[in-house]
């Protein structure tokens, strides 16, 4: 049996009528920029995050590049990242006029280190953006304290992690919450993705909100009028429909996700060679991604892949190590977690259709490989 690392067609059968109903709202309407949808979802997004506001833009990559933006950052200007992250992390950083500085991670959670963080602040550092990867919130508890304290703009990229939460202080804090900005995409394979690109800030600082609204339309609160140079970076009233009719199901769907990853942990627990991903007891896991660590790991994969087991390498060359970052001069070796990480992850097909035959498949094919 074939099992792919995600089925989307599987989603689609599940909610086509109410998700085509809604677009075609949209098609009669004929109203395809900045429709009711946008503001609906915005809404809504707010409230499941415990935000006071939420601005929709074109993408996840471009919800952090505006709120960076709105950092006017200058030439030489430090903002602390992972490099354990998809490359929009980084790439946004740079393209704002940043400089990436990268620091290692949490080797269990994958997640930033918040000690790293720490040594790393320098005069010049402006920001933090940390990533909640996989669907795991980063350690929030220890970071947001460090950014307060030296006044620095903290960024949560929760481009994976929609929905998930963690326990701060007692009390349980929506991934986007607690960050000067948190970040969504809605690229098609995330826990809640569109028919293409999208993606959503939030925040709760008033003036900032304003700001984004501007950023994303060009600069100019008002039609042909600008206050500065901005983007155009709308996210489409189609897209904001299709999300509206998903939104509903984002908390069964992420239930589901973990029934899957508790059956993968309880499979692999014990065994020498499987490494199942560890989960923070302050933390609910939405589980983007279910990424073990093994040795061996591109011989399983090649294992995987001719038994017809969907997987993916999430991510397989660290962005301090990556070609275009070479003129920040980091070398392996120096983020040690990091590159052990990069070496050995794997992930497994995750999704809330994964019979319980297909993942039976998974979990056989892993075994075998490992005797
Ligand atoms: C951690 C992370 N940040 C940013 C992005 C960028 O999102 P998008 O592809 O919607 O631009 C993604 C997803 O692709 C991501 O996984």
């Amino acid at each position: 049996m074939n099992v792919p690392l995600l089925d989307l067609v599987a989603q689609y059968d599940g909610i086509k009528d109410e998700v085509l109903r809604a677009m075609m709202t949209v098609v009669q309407r004929q109203g395809f920029i900045m429709g009711p949808e946008v503001a609906q979802l915005e809404t809504e997004v707010a409230r499941l995050s415990n935000a006071r506001h939420a601005i929709g833009c074109a993408s996840g990559t471009d919800a952090l590049l505006l709120p960076l933006r709105a950092l006017d950052l200058k030439p030489g200007d430090e903002v602390i990242t992972t490099p354990f992250t998809f490359f929009a992390t980084a790439g946004a950083i740079h393209n704002t006029g940043g400089t990436p500085v990268f620091v290692d991670i949490d080797p269990s959670s994958f997640n930033i280190a918040p000690e790293a963080i720490e040594a790393a602040i320098s005069p010049r550092t402006r920001g933090v953006v940390v990533v909640h990867l996989f669907g795991q919130m980063a350690a929030m508890e220890s970071v947001l304290p460090l950014a307060q304290r030296r006044g620095l703009a903290l960024i949560e990229d929760a481009a994976q992690a929609i929905g998930a939460r963690r326990k701060v202080g007692g009390e349980w804090r929506m991934a986007g919450e607690l960050g000067t900005a948190g970040t969504f995409s809605f690229f098609p394979s995330k826990n809640l993705g569109g028919f293409g690109d999208g993606g959503m800030i939030v925040t709760q600082d008033d003036a900032l909100a304003e700001r984004l609204r501007r950023l994303r339309l060009h600069g100019g609160a008002r039609q042909y009028h600008h206050d500065e140079v901005g983007y155009n970076s709308r996210l489409d009233t189609l897209q904001a429909a299709v999300l509206l009719a998903k939104l509903p199901h984002l908390a069964g769907w992420s239930r589901a996700r973990g029934e899957r990853a508790r059956r993968y942990t309880e499979a692999f627990l014990g065994h020498a060679d499987v490494c199942p991903p560890a989960v923070d007891p302050a933390n609910e896991h939405i589980f983007h991604q279910y990424t073990i660590r093994v040795p061996r790991r591109n011989e399983l994969q090649a294992h995987l892949k001719a038994r017809g087991v969907g997987n993916a390498i999430y991510y397989p060359l660290a962005l301090h190590l990556q070609p275009c970052f070479a003129h920040l001069g980091y070398q392996r070796g120096q983020l040690p977690a990091t590159e052990a990480a990069m070496d050995s992850v794997i992930s497994l097909p995750i999704y809330p259709e994964l019979t319980r035959q297909q993942q039976d498949t998974v979990i056989e094919a892993v075994l075998e490989f490992y005797g």
